[in-house]
Order: structure tokens, then C-alpha cells, then sequence
């Protein structure tokens, strides 16, 4: 566990790359490819929720509600979306996600680490040392102990009945009086798992096995790496399964013959989070490096990060460091009042504007009731000390633009294009 910790302190303290922030302010920690393959959900590290438009690489819109790391998301069948995390509490979002959560599901005491919806029931594994499953029509949650310690991930089985798994090490069945029985039992954590389709379970440890575990109780261990498993996602075919390890490896495996198809190569590894799209033809992976990034899952290959905007999409003839530099705000604010809606106010005419002002645009509280004008020294100030400092309670993530010369670039930059 100490390793694993400084891993994690590692990770989290890597300095920022202005060119690298293209939206989230800290590692994607779990990604929700919606049904439409369009849209897709994303939450980190960094306390916000993203929805993204993939086809445009732009950001639609930014919940920051969570006091904390936002560690999982699930798709309602109503649409609506959930996200829960480090401060206990479940948020069920309308499916544009707005300002403030449509419903909060409140009863946790410790950090949520996973969900798992189907039909009227969301169920949540806590590190409180419990499981709850929730009724969405009323919002009332039967607690479910037993583990021994942290509770790290739920699914429901084929069969609509509820599996958890934890820190010591057994995956539980629970019956509906919430008893529950211990069905297999890996003598070390358990990080995730994911109900098949025939009725078995696939455990990821944080040993780097993948156990696969048969409907009759029977268990198959499969090396995926020497890595602890991080996160699992099943294609909707239930034929290929994917693995992502704390290490850095991705592999698809096709789970028949439990025979590994691809290792994903490219940037971006190590990666937290990790789903199949609903055509099960891309792979997309929330890492490390802040990005939401795409991948072929037929092939392996990296096709690239959600919001790259392209340099020649932003105007042309203006400081040329400073447009660099803007590509990390542009998936989320446009230079135009005629851009179309974005996660973001559009910037035009931000200099000498008072924060909070757009008329149209919904801020939070903090940038509606706030008085900076913003300007060349209040903009800098805001990348030097961060949006978290300066505005506390703002949405804009987590960010920073530590180099001075990529600062003043960027300020050039914004002065002349937003004009
Ligand atoms: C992931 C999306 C995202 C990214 C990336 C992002 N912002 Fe923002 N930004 C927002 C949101 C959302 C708000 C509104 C915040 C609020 O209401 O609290 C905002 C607000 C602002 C404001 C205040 C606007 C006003 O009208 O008061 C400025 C200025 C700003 N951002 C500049 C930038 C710059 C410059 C960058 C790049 C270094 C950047 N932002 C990156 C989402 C983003």
C-alpha cells in the first residue's frame, strides 16, 4: 500500500504542460462513452464533470459540485448520468448536466470508489466499509455490510442480482435481505469487476490478475500484467474485455479463449479509466496526463485526444506562442460570440469586462457575485495562482500556466484575439 501511495503522490504532483491541458486540471478517473457515439462523459481527479461533443473536440459543459475527486460515473436508464466520489455523495445529473445535480443521494461516510446502475437501482461501493443499493424512485438505500475494510467496485449480474468486491480480497453475492455470501475469494485485493454475459465475473487484482470467475464458482486467473488492475470495461458484445493497469498497460482481451488481442501502444499510459464505446469500435481511456483519449479497439492503435484543437482553426496573424498556448483553453471557450454554446463563456471582449457577466452564460455563484475586471494582471494572476486561489468555488477546472513566457504569450495572445 505505502508504494502504491507515493505512486499516487507522483502522479499527482507531475507538473503541468500549458500545451497538455485540454480540459481536465488533474488525471481522468473515469470516462462514460454515451449511447449516442457522440457524447461522453468524463470526471477526474480535479473535482469537475465534463461533458464532451467527441465529433467537435469541445467541452459542452463543466459541473464542478463534488468537494473532491469525482472517482465514478454511471449512465441511468433514464438518461440521467450519475458521478460520485471523494466526498461521499452521489450526484444524478440532467443529461446536460447544468449547474447543480437534479438529485443527491446522500448516506456514504467514506469515499465512493465505484457504481453500477440498472433499471430503478444504482448501487455504490464505499470505502466506508459498505455497499449501499439505492432506490432511484424514492431515493431510500438498503446498506449492505460485510467486507472487511474498502469496498472498491459493484456490478449487477444477468441476472439483476448485486456483486461486490474490496480490499480483502472476496466478492460477495447480496440476497435482497441484504445477507450476503462470499462466491470467490482472491486472498488479496480486489480493485474491479464487471458482470458477463453468461452469468460469470471478471475481477481485476492488485496483483495484476485478471480472475475470471464461471457462473458455478469455478476460477480462472489470466496474467494481464504485474501492475495492479485499475479498470475493466466490456464491449457490448461481452466478447473482448479490457484491462487497464496502474502501471501504464491497456490490453483487449477476447475472453472466450482468455487469449490477449491487443496491448495499446501510445501516449497518454498510465491510465485510470477505461470504456468500450457503444459500437464497441473505439476504446476510450481517461489517463494520467488529463486527457480523454481515443483508441481503435479493433487494431490498438492511439487515434488521439478528445479536444486537440487544430492551430489553424484559431485565428491567424496573431501572436503565434500565445495561440499555442490557448489551444488548452479552447475546448472550453470560444474567441467569438457566434461560436454556438461551449463549456465555457466565449472571450470576446474579455478585457475590461467584470467577471461573470456574459449575459446568457449560467456561472457559478462565485463569478456571478464576484468584482475583478478582467485584464492582462488579472487573467495572469488567475493561470499563475490558479482559478481553484483566486476564484475559489468557480467551475473553470484546476489550472495553471506556470511558464512566465507561455503566461505573457497567452496574454498577448487573448488581447489581440479577443478584441
Ligand atoms: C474544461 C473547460 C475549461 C478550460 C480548459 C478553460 N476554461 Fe476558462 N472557464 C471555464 C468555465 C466553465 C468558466 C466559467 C466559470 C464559472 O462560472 O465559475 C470559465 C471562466 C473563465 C474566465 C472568466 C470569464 C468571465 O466571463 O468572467 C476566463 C477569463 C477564462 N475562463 C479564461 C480561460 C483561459 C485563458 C483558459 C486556458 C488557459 C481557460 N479559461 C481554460 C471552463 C474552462
Amino acid at each position: 500500500m505505502r508504494r502504491f501511495f507515493w505512486f499516487l503522490v507522483l502522479l499527482l504532483a507531475a507538473p503541468a504542460l500549458a500545451q497538455d491541458l485540454t480540459g481536465h486540471g488533474g488525471p481522468v478517473r473515469a470516462v462514460l462513452p454515451l449511447p449516442d457515439e457522440q457524447h461522453i462523459v468524463s470526471a477526474s481527479f480535479d473535482h469537475a464533470v465534463i461533458l464532451w461533443d467527441a465529433r467537435a473536440g469541445q467541452a459542452r459543459a463543466v459541473a464542478r459540485w463534488h468537494r473532491g475527486s469525482v472517482n465514478a460515473l454511471a449512465l441511468l436508464p433514464d438518461g440521467r448520468i450519475a458521478s460520485a466520489g471523494e466526498g461521499g455523495r452521489i450526484a444524478l445529473w440532467a443529461p446536460g448536466l447544468g449547474a447543480e445535480p437534479a438529485q443527491v443521494l446522500e448516506g456514504h461516510t467514506g469515499q465512493i470508489a465505484a457504481l453500477a446502475a440498472r433499471g430503478e437501482n444504482l448501487a455504490s461501493a464505499a470505502w466506508d466499509g459498505s455497499a449501499r443499493l439505492w432506490n432511484l424512485a424514492d431515493g431510500s438505500a438498503k446498506i449492505l455490510e460485510g467486507h472487511r475494510g474498502n469496498v472498491n467496485a459493484v456490478a449487477f449480474r444477468a441476472d439483476g442480482t448485486l456483486v461486490s468486491a474490496g480490499f480483502d480480497g472476496t466478492i460477495r453475492l447480496w440476497a435482497a435481505d441484504g445477507s450476503n455470501q462470499i462466491i470467490a475469494e482472491a486472498g488479496l485485493p480486489l480493485n474491479a469487476l464487471i458482470a458477463l454475459p453468461d452469468g460469470g465475473l471478471a475481477a481485476g487484482g492488485v496483483d495484476g490478475i485478471l480472475r475470471l470467475i464461471a457462473a458455478n464458482g469455478a476460477m480462472r486467473e489470466v496474467e494481464a500484467g504485474a501492475r495492479p488492475i485499475v479498470a475493466l470495461s466490456l464491449d457490448a458484445s461481452g466478447a473482448r474485455l479490457a484491462v487497464a493497469s496502474l502501471g501504464g498497460n491497456v490490453t483487449i482481451w477476447g475472453l472466450e479463449a482468455a487469449r490477449l488481442l491487443h496491448t495499446l501502444e501510445g501516449p497518454g499510459l498510465p491510465v485510470w479509466s477505461l470504456a468500450f464505446a457503444p459500437d464497441g469500435r473505439l476504446l476510450w481511456t481517461g489517463g494520467a496526463d488529463r486527457q480523454v483519449r481515443r483508441w481503435n479497439a479493433l487494431s490498438g492503435r492511439a487515434i488521439g485526444p478528445i479536444a486537440a484543437p487544430a492551430a489553424e482553426n484559431l485565428p491567424s496573424g496573431l501572436d503565434a506562442h500565445g495561440a499555442q498556448v490557448f489551444r488548452a483553453c479552447s475546448a472550453c471557450h470560444a474567441l467569438t460570440p457566434d461560436a454556438g454554446p461551449m463549456a465555457g463563456p466565449h472571450l470576446h471582449g474579455i478585457f475590461g469586462r467584470r467577471m461573470g457577466t456574459l449575459p446568457g452564460y449560467a456561472y457559478s455563484e462565485r463569478l456571478a457575485r464576484g468584482d475583478i475586471i478582467w485584464d492582462a494582471a488579472t487573467i495572469g494572476d488567475l493561470f499563475t495562482r490558479g482559478p481553484d486561489v483566486v476564484t475559489p468555488g468557480t467551475k473553470m477546472p484546476v489550472q495553471r500556466v506556470d511558464n512566465a513566457d507561455d503566461l505573457a504569450a497567452l496574454l498577448r495572445f487573448l488581447e489581440q484575439a479577443t478584441r
